[in-house]
């Protein structure tokens, strides 16, 4: 997952292959709810990892419940069969999951658990009156402890009496009717309770997940169209041994929406989600399709084809998908003429006022749009009016999960999203995800190489500036290190006269990076590359031609989405010439060789300053004067020289300099 300020996506231009997305949050947590409150272990499947179902589960061990992960899948047991004491009082923190707080809300109400229920500060601007005015009815004792109406809560014991039926409003979110569904069946034993919803239900499909799962869990609720429900007396859950979640349809909605933008030919197939679906998002598909989006799909499948060329706007009253639908929003800067979605007025109280965070940003881009209290109208974006955006996202994962579409515009500017972390809240790997089917052409991946002395810490640096901002990072000297290893233990001197047959065994290894980890042929060689003497080793083969030619390749297909940060020799004048920025690190030899006793020592290798230091001066000398390759700053890379800097100092100075150019960039191609 990305942990950084500000993730830049370079212009995307293709989409191809197949995604397997993680679990749908809305199944994740009822599930994991209905476990809690049945008895027994059940096995669940394919749950999604995210931060809203962090909480949930850290919520119910808090609560009784043994959770065991594993890493395919995870079991809990539920505390059904266990008494409460009502004195012990339980701190629970829910973040801004509104589908742990309202359920649980409900549930711990009805079980006579005492409980603080707190969340982050948007949570508390999140409504909960409706679901606490019908519990109240029935005798829950529920304190607000902020605003009243809104979390956080205290709920103290208390006898639950139900004479008459629950009156519950529907008209404001639906997860106040399914959180009483999903705690009522704790109360049924003995009677039957009827829920009358007032006000016309919004998000059904929501509803008809919730209903769909309490089947599952052995609870039949009878639905008198969508105006009332009643759960039959004697109803009580029962686990069933296994659940598997579905891929979530809302977050496949960008996949969608991507494939559809793609300029090439290839479709996209999503895996784990299909046409029979219990979720209500999956008529995301519908919508898309309305909109000219060339979609193929079965059981459990969905291929997409690109429909750049037939997007057209749409009118749609979208109550039916209020999360997906704002990829509607996406796709609409793309389509012909504009886009009207409406009786969205559910968008106002979600992660952020969605509607008015659509507008702010789609009108960053250069589209114009109009909105009311709960619709919105975006008109598309022409070619040449895209504007370059930094995409505030306001702690709301789909509005960074939407805008990333933004990076397909046709006009080849880059898209900023702020807090990229916040997809954590149910698709952590979303950007992973997505880079992994995006293509862009190899110039549009931006490149920061940077060189130096050995010992100059260009390597520290390039790993640190990648972390900054996300990108891969190469090392191209471990390259070298690793060749003159597999040279060594296949016996073949590091001689001029042997450079073919090094090139040639180097060209047929298998190479692989994972992290700070490197692997030749299959074996871990992280530690044993980084002795001084495979350092001479490396510089000695490293002006062999044939060897840097068979390195070509593998350093050129090291370019990777969102971007690369490359340290070596050769980076900025042959492997990637065009790169967006080339620095030159240095330092004097004698600091160089003090940071590097420094480094041996903390590894318990004995070493002298005196002596590394004349061998840094022998080997600069001989890196600067050989004819392959030699050590010298390219003319268009910027000196940094570090003698007196921390590494902190020389990290912030590169960002600088990144900011710089890509400001530069940003103009020129506005
Ligand atoms: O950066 P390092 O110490 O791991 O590099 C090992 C040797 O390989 C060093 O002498 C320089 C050489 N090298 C090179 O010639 N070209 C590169 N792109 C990277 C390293």
């Amino acid at each position: 997952m990305y942990s950084i300020p500000h993730l830049d996506i370079p212009h995307l231009d293709r989409v191809s292959g197949h995604v397997q997305l993680p679990g749908s949050k809305s199944i994740s947590n009822r599930v994991l709810l209905l476990c809690a409150l049945s008895s027994g272990r059940t096995q669940v499947h394919d749950l999604l990892d995210s931060d809203d179902t962090q909480v949930m589960l850290s919520a119910l061990e808090k609560l009784g419940c043994v959770i065991e992960r594993s890493p395919s899948s995870l079991h809990i047991t539920g505390i059904g069969d266990r008494k409460t004491d009502p004195k012990e009082l339980h701190e629970i923190f829910l973040g801004n999951a509104g589908t742990a707080m309202r359920p649980l809300c409900a549930a711990l109400a009805l079980r006579g658990v005492k409980a603080h229920l707190t969340g982050i500060a948007r949570m508390y601007e999140r409504p909960i009156q409706d679901l606490v005015d019908a519990l109240r009815q029935i005798g829950a004792d529920i304190e607000y402890l902020g605003n009243p109406g809104f979390p956080p809560l205290m709920l103290n014991p208390s006898e639950i009496q139900i004479h008459r039926p629950i009156q519950v409003r529907g008209d404001v979110s639906s997860q106040f009717l399914t959180a009483l569904l999903l705690a009522l069946p704790l109360v049924s034993e003995h009677q039957s309770i009827e829920v009358q919803v007032n006000g016309v239900l919004i998000s059904k499909p929501y509803v008809q997940i919730t209903l769909n799962l309490l089947d599952n869990f052995g609870v039949k609720v009878i639905n008198h169209d969508w105006a009332s429900f009643t759960i039959a007396k004697g109803s009580r859950y029962l686990a069933p041994k296994e659940v598997y979640v579905e891929a979530d349809a809302s977050s496949a909605s960008y996949f969608i929406a991507a494939s559809a933008l793609s300029n090439g030919t290839d479709p996209l197939r999503i895996e784990g989600l299909g046409l029979n679906s219990i979720q209500g998002d999956i008529r995301f598909v519908e919508a898309a399709q309305s909109m000219g989006v060339n979609i193929h799909a079965g059981p459990n499948w969905l291929e997409i084809h690109p429909s750049k060329s037939t997007l057209k706007g749409i009118e749609l009253d979208c109550n039916h998908i209020p999360d997906a639908a704002m990829t509607l929003c996406a796709l609409a800067l793309y389509a012909t003429g504009p886009t009207t979605l409406t009786n969205i007025g559910s968008w106002r109280v979600k992660e952020t006022d969605r509607i008015q965070a659509m507008v702010n940003e789609c009108s960053k881009l250069g589209a114009k749009v109009e909105f009311g209290e709960d619709w919105i109208r975006v008109f598309p974006i022409e070619p040449s009016k895209w504007r370059p955006a930094s995409i505030h996202t306001y702690d709301d994962h789909r509005m960074a999960m939407c805008f990333a579409l933004a990076a397909f515009n046709p006009d080849q500017v880059n898209v900023r999203i702020e807090d990229p972390r916040c997809v954590g809240k149910t698709f952590p790997q979303f950007f992973e995800t997505l880079f992994s089917i995006a293509h862009s052409n190899a110039h549009q991946i931006p490149v920061i190489c940077i060189d130096g002395p050995t010992a100059s810490g260009k390597g520290t640096l390039a790993n640190r500036v990648a972390q900054a901002l996300g990108y891969a990072y190469l090392d191209s000297g471990a390259l070298y290190r690793l060749t003159g290893l597999a040279a060594t233990q296949a016996g073949i001197p590091l001689e001029p006269n042997q450079e073919s047959r090094i090139a040639e065994l180097i060209s047929k290894a298998s190479i692989a990076f994972e992290g700070e980890q490197i692997w030749l042929n299959g074996q871990e060689v992280s530690e044993e590359i980084r002795t001084e003497q495979m350092g001479m080793n490396a510089s000695q083969i490293s002006s062999f031609k044939a060897v840097r030619a068979a390195l070509l390749d593998v350093q050129r297909n090291a370019r990777q989405l969102p971007g690369l940060v490359a340290d070596g020799r050769d980076m900025g004048s042959v492997i990637f010439p065009d790169s967006t920025l080339k620095i030159f690190l240095t330092a004097d030899a004698l600091t160089r060789a003090k940071r590097r006793h420094k480094q041996l020592i903390s590894k318990g290798i004995s070493a002298n300053i005196d002596v590394l230091h004349l061998d840094l001066l022998a080997r600069d000398e001989r890196d600067m004067s050989r004819k392959e390759a030699p050590l010298k700053p390219s003319e268009d890379a910027l000196l940094l020289d570090n003698t007196l800097m921390s590494i902190e100092e020389s990290v912030e100075w590169v960002l600088e300099q990144w900011s710089k150019q890509t400001a530069l960039l940003k103009l020129q191609k506005g």
